[in-house]
């Protein structure tokens, strides 16, 4: 297992999207899809709050959590990233785009990254997800990338697994 943080914070470069670290000047552009323990954040300030506790949960070695950026402009699109498990060699993968970034791509492309990492980069043994019955989007995205349902969880809450 080589478990964060890394000398260098790990970059994953694709066709058209570059996996980076937040920068402070993306918060603004963010606050939408910014949340913590599933509570969203209202304005740019309990953004940053946010990703300041992100990055220490990445220093603390629990977590990975990618800005998606557009090759073309450096603009972040979305995030995703390992946010439980690694302590166990596993990794659960979670994901959310700006609106205005769905239905093109992007997502399918950065989950590919960041699984192709967590299995030749961490080592994780697993690698999992949680979404809700009624989320057909992210459904069909698991799905795509190869992850099968393995369980019925409480809350309309469905667990899908790397197969
Ligand atoms: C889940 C979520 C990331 C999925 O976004 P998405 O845009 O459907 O996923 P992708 O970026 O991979 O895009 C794939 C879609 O774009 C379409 N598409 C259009 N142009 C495309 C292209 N050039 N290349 C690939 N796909 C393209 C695909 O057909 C697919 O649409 P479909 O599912 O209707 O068939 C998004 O709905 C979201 O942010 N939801 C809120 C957060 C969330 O639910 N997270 C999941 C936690 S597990």
């Amino acid at each position: 297992m080589n478990l964060p943080p890394y000398d260098k914070f790990p970059n994953l470069s694709g066709d058209n999207i570059l996996l980076r670290e937040i920068q402070y000047s993306d918060i603004k552009d963010i606050v939408e899809i910014s949340r913590y323990d599933a509570i969203p954040a209202k304005n740019v300030a309990e953004a940053a709050i946010m990703q300041e506790r992100i990055n220490q949960n990445y220093k603390d070695g629990n977590s990975i959590h990618w800005g998606i950026a557009d090759k073309s402009n450096n603009a972040i699109v979305g995030t995703c990233g390992y946010y439980r498990g690694l302590e166990k060699g596993e990794g659960e993968l979670g994901c959310i785009l700006l609106p205005q970034f769905v239905g093109q791509g992007y997502m399918t492309a950065a989950m590919q990254l960041a699984i192709r990492f967590g299995l030749n980069d961490i080592g994780l043994k697993r690698i999992f997800a949680i979404t809700t019955r009624q989320n057909d989007k992210a459904i069909r995205l698991l799905e795509r990338l190869g992850f099968v349902k393995i369980a019925d969880l409480e809350d309309d809450e469905i667990e899908y697994e790397l197969a």
